[in-house]
């Protein structure tokens, strides 16, 4: 092994979830002999996986390669098999982010060319936003949090730390895209929300060439299909960026398609579908890899640094889906290994030359 060879934790998930990792790393190999990158993975138990064989979603050795990795590759965990467990797979998910500090969600909505016949709205122009979701506090980690035969209740909270970090990401990132950032609350009711703009404004005084607006998320759920093409960077606490993401995904035509980055200010991000186990169709051959495919070019493009591969296979894809070869999730006929497998085709024909342009 050389020191340029790049460690990737792979963990393969739960459902669905081995048959897109497998649909992934085929195209990261592809396109790796391509490109003579070096890579090895070692594949550990997460989720539902982990819990039959140790009791445990998240066990210690697990998260240990993880943060000895360079990057972290996961599908998708979950599913009614584990839904009355002590420990749920979800629960495992929520600590892997705390652990690895993954404060900041990327997920991606672009309604490229060849998709446009498959969004269910009327796209006008081009739509390209992405959600800038806070990952690791708000009412998903809140304390005290209790359910009794009588009552339950969540805590919502947000320290100013917390809410600054991740709007830097977010106006870092318009800086590098559209320069405007949305910012989506409910500030006419929560004291949270109210306390993101104070601290959100703050920040935006930092980045005077972005734009800064906000809007209540009941609103930016009715924006979001009757005018994706207006926004650049939505940035959002944790259980509204949740909501608001599959919303997101679903008019580029399938949540199928929507990978993510998850990142902290060191150590090895994670990349994952923002998509579920989907129980309803695993074991059909019919699952869509593109959510997978695309995390895996997200990965060469920021943890890497290789924004060309990352360029070959988001082009192979379109021109994939542009030759109608997709799963039913988008309309087509055809299985999880066949749109895989023609994703490669075109990945190792191409004859193009790539210019690098890290976009990040
Ligand atoms: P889901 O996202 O798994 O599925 C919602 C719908 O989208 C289903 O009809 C499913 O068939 C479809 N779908 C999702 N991904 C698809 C793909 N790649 N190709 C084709 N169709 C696809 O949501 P759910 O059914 O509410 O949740 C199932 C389980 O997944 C639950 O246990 C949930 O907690 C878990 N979950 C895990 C993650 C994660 O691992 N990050 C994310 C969301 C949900
Ligand atoms: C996601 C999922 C998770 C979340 C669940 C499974 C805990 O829905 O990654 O979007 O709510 O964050
Ligand atoms: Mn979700």
């Amino acid at each position: 092994m050389s020191s340029q060879t790049k460690k990737i934790a792979v963990l393969q998930g739960d459902y669905i979830g081995p048959e897109i990792m497998h649909a992934g790393l085929k195209v990261l190999e592809a396109v790796s002999q391509k490109n003579d990158f070096e890579y090895e993975i070692e594949s550990v138990p997460f989720g539902g996986e982990a819990i039959d064989k140790t009791g445990d979603p998240l066990p210690a050795e697990t998260l240990k390669t993880c943060q000895q990795s360079d990057a972290v590759l996961l599908s998708a965990i979950g599913g009614p098999k584990w839904d009355n467990a002590k420990k749920r797979p979800e629960a495992g998910l929520l600590e892997i982010r705390k652990e690895l500090n993954l404060f900041s969600n990327i997920r991606p909505t672009v309604i490229t060319k060849a998709m446009k016949p498959y969004s269910p709205i009327k796209v006008k122009d081009d739509v390209d936003f992405v959600i800038v979701r806070e990952l690791t506090s708000g009412i998903y980690f809140g304390t005290p949090r209790n359910k009794t035969a009588d009552e339950a209740y969540d805590t919502m909270r947000y320290t100013a730390d917390e809410i600054r970090r991740v709007a830097k990401v977010a106006f870092d990132m318009a800086m590098r895209r559209k320069k405007h950032v949305t910012m989506v609350d409910k500030a006419n009711v929560l004291a949270t929300s109210k306390f993101w703009r104070e601290i959100v404004s703050d920040v935006a005084k930092d980045y005077p060439e972005v734009t800064y607006d906000n809007s209540y998320v009941d609103a930016m759920a009715m924006k979001i299909v009757s005018e994706p093409e207006k926004f650049d960077v939505i940035l959002t606490e944790n259980l509204f960026g949740d909501i608001l993401s599959d919303e997101s995904a679903e008019i580029t035509g399938s949540l199928g398609t929507i990978p993510s980055m998850s990142m902290g200010n060191s150590g090895p991000a994670l990349y994952e579908p923002i998509h579920g186990s989907a129980p309803d169709i695993a074991g059909l051959g019919i699952a869509d890899p593109i959510s997978m495919i695309k995390s895996v070019a997200m990965m060469l493009e920021n943890s890497f640094d290789r924004p060309d591969m990352a360029k070959q296979i988001n082009d192979a894809i379109d021109q994939t889906i542009a030759d109608k070869v997709m799963t039913p999730d988008l309309g087509g006929h055809n299985s999880t290994d066949v749109v895989t497998d023609e994703i490669i085709k075109t990945i190792t024909e191409s004859s193009e030359t790539y210019v690098t342009n890290n976009v990040r």
